[in-house]
């Protein structure tokens, strides 16, 4: 049987493909406990420094949570399958390693709600966009109400929302919804090429610089107390000697993580 998730480990970046083609890669249970595995192992193995993830086919990044397995939920367990997707992208959107989308096709319902956890996002020209639950009579689950507001702001989230509308690549880069639209054979060259400019950065500064944009759209922490503490604690590292050091004596600094 072919595994839901295909990773691969090299030179650092971890990429992981959702791995459903013939269901669109969408996310049924076995996707999402194998997401949750695959978060583990990039929280602990030091040797992933940078994370891709992107969807099997030509077609499609993730067309949703798999609708399939929706009539056999009650409300009560409707409410612990939101929850365990909700805390399963925190995961994502708070890893302390770059994690990028690749979107390549429909990233709708959860697929969308997917792709926005993401430190940021890259699509192709044939990528499409939407929370399109409404034509269910739900509403998005995973986080799709609070991400689509922060990334693109509350009138057009409203409007996504409330009409299931899909929005081409080129809306979504108009809207800041991605970040780059690149041809199909350019996705995963530019995904690497941006996370070998972070790689080549301070691991812990880059840690930092996830805690503090996550601060903002957090209600539990204070943006820039939380900056403060950030700068401070970038400060005591060997990387901050070492990054000034390196541009006093006009040369590349040489990072560690320490
Ligand atoms: N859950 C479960 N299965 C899904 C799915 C989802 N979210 N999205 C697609 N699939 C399955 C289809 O049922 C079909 O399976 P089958 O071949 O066994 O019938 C297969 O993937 C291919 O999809 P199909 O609908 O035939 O492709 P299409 O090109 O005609 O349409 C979409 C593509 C994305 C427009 C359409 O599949 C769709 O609307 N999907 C649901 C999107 C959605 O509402 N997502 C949010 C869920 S909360």
């Amino acid at each position: 049987m072919n595994s839901v998730i295909v990773s691969q480990l090299s030179d650092g970046i971890y990429t992981i493909t959702i791995n459903r083609p013939e269901k669109l890669n969408a996310l049924n249970q076995e996707v999402l406990l194998s997401l949750n595995q695959e978060l583990d192992h990039i929280y602990t193995n030091p040797e992933i420094r940078a994370v891709i993830i992107t969807g099997s086919g030509p077609k499609a990044f993730v067309a949703g949570a798999d609708i399939s397995e929706f009539n056999q939920m009650n409300p009560e367990q409707s409410k612990q399958m939101a929850k365990a997707g909700q805390d399963l992208f925190f995961r994502i959107e708070r890893s302390p390693k770059p994690i990028v989308a690749c979107v390549n096709g429909f990233a709708l319902g959860g697929g969308c709600e997917l792709a926005m956890s993401c430190h940021f996002r890259i699509a192709t020209p044939n990528a499409q966009f939407a929370q399109p639950e409404i034509n269910l009579g739900i509403i998005p689950g995973y986080g799709g109400t609070q991400r689509l507001v922060q990334l693109i702001g509350k009138g057009r989230a409203l409007e996504l929302l409330m009409t299931g509308n899909l929005i081409d690549a080129n809306t979504a880069l108009q809207y800041g919804l991605v970040n780059h639209v690149v041809e199909p054979d350019e996705l995963i060259n530019k995904a690497t090429s941006l996370l070998k400019t972070i790689q080549s950065k301070a691991p812990i500064a880059i840690a930092h610089c996830i805690t503090c944009a996550n601060a903002v759209f957090d209600e539990t922490m204070h943006g820039y107390e939380q900056e403060v503490i950030s700068f401070g604690a970038c400060f005591d590292t060997a990387d901050r000697v070492e990054g000034v050091q390196a541009f006093l004596e006009k040369r590349k600094p040489v990072f560690t993580g320490k």
